[in-house]
């Protein structure tokens, strides 16, 4: 491998300009990859605790997403002791990210469709099932589920695992709910193909982990929507 001076990284921006031509091609980064080098063989990594998909990924030299994609995930950074993830064979371009739940960024105070209880995994807040999973506001979400939380709860307190949540619905909005064959990717990618959110195949497959062996079938709300200009909110 060799070193790539600066000056020819910022000059490929310009690579379809009018100096294309005295510039050398644009760099593809997997030119840079020595195939040879790279660990093609599958394996295995047991969990333990203090574990997280960022450390299995350093410690095996794999992609986070491409760990999580290849184990069929829900949501990347939820993997558990105990379990055995499979580690794919590495790739010139691993990928860290495109997995990772970020925040949606809600204007919505309900969700479109069902289901109406969402119940916690480990550590979660109100606040981020409802800006990463849920797609609808933190008061929302902390107003429909207030009466269910123990004394003295706030939006940034981390919930007991199985802990319920009731998920304020807007009325009138459908999803049309289906068995669906999970492929390699995670809830996340999922959730963006079918118009729906990671919180709600969440809620509606609440026992569900990963699967390395073989695609589970899974009840997943599809084409949520409102069916009419005008809603209101059912909590
Ligand atoms: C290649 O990757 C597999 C799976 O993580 C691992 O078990 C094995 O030790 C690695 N081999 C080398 C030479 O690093
Ligand atoms: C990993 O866990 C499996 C059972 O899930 C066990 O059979 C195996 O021995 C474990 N491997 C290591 C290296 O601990
Ligand atoms: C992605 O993660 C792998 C393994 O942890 C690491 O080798 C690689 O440098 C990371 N890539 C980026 C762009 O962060
Ligand atoms: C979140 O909801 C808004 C409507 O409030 C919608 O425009 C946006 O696409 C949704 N984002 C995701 C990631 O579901
Ligand atoms: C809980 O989440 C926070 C922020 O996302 C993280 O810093 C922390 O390490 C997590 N704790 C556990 C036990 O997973
Ligand atoms: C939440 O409840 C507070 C106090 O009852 C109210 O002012 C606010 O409008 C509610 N917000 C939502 C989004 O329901
Ligand atoms: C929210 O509750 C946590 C305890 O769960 C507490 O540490 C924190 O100070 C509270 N925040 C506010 C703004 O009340
Ligand atoms: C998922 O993992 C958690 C924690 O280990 C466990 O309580 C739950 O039963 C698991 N669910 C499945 C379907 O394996
Ligand atoms: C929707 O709400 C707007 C503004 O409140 C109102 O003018 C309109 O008549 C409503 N439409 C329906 C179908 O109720």
């Amino acid at each position: 491998m060799h070193i790539i001076p600066t000056t020819v990284l910022t000059a490929t921006f310009f690579a379809g300009s009018a100096f294309a031509g005295l510039l050398p091609t644009p760099i593809d980064r997997r030119a840079t990859c020595d195939t040879t080098k790279l660990n093609t063989t599958a394996g295995t990594y047991n969990i333990t605790e203090g574990d997280t998909i960022f450390s299995v990924a350093t410690a095996t030299g794999r992609g986070v997403c491409d760990i999580a994609r290849y184990n069929r995930l829900a949501v990347a950074s939820l993997i558990y002791p105990g379990e055995q993830l499979a580690i794919p064979p590495q790739v010139c371009d691993p990928d860290n990210d495109t997995c990772l739940l970020v925040n949606t960024m809600p204007t919505r105070d309900c969700i479109l469709g069902g289901p109406h209880v969402y119940t916690t995994v480990g550590n979660e807040t109100i606040e981020y099932i409802a800006l990463y999973k849920l797609n609808i506001t933190v008061d929302a979400l902390f107003n429909g589920s207030s009466r269910m939380l123990p004394d003295g709860a706030n939006a940034s307190t981390i919930l007991e695992v199985g802990q319920a949540l009731k998920v304020p619905q807007c009325y009138p909005s459908v999803c049309e709910v289906e068995p669906y064959t999970m492929q390699l990717e995670v809830y996340k990618d999922m959730a963006a193909k079918f118009g729906t959110t990671v919180g709600q195949i969440m809620g509606f497959n609440p026992s569900y982990n990963h699967s390395a062996g073989g695609g589970p079938t899974l009840t997943i709300p599809m084409n949520c929507r409102l069916l009419g200009d005008n809603y209101t909110i059912i909590s």
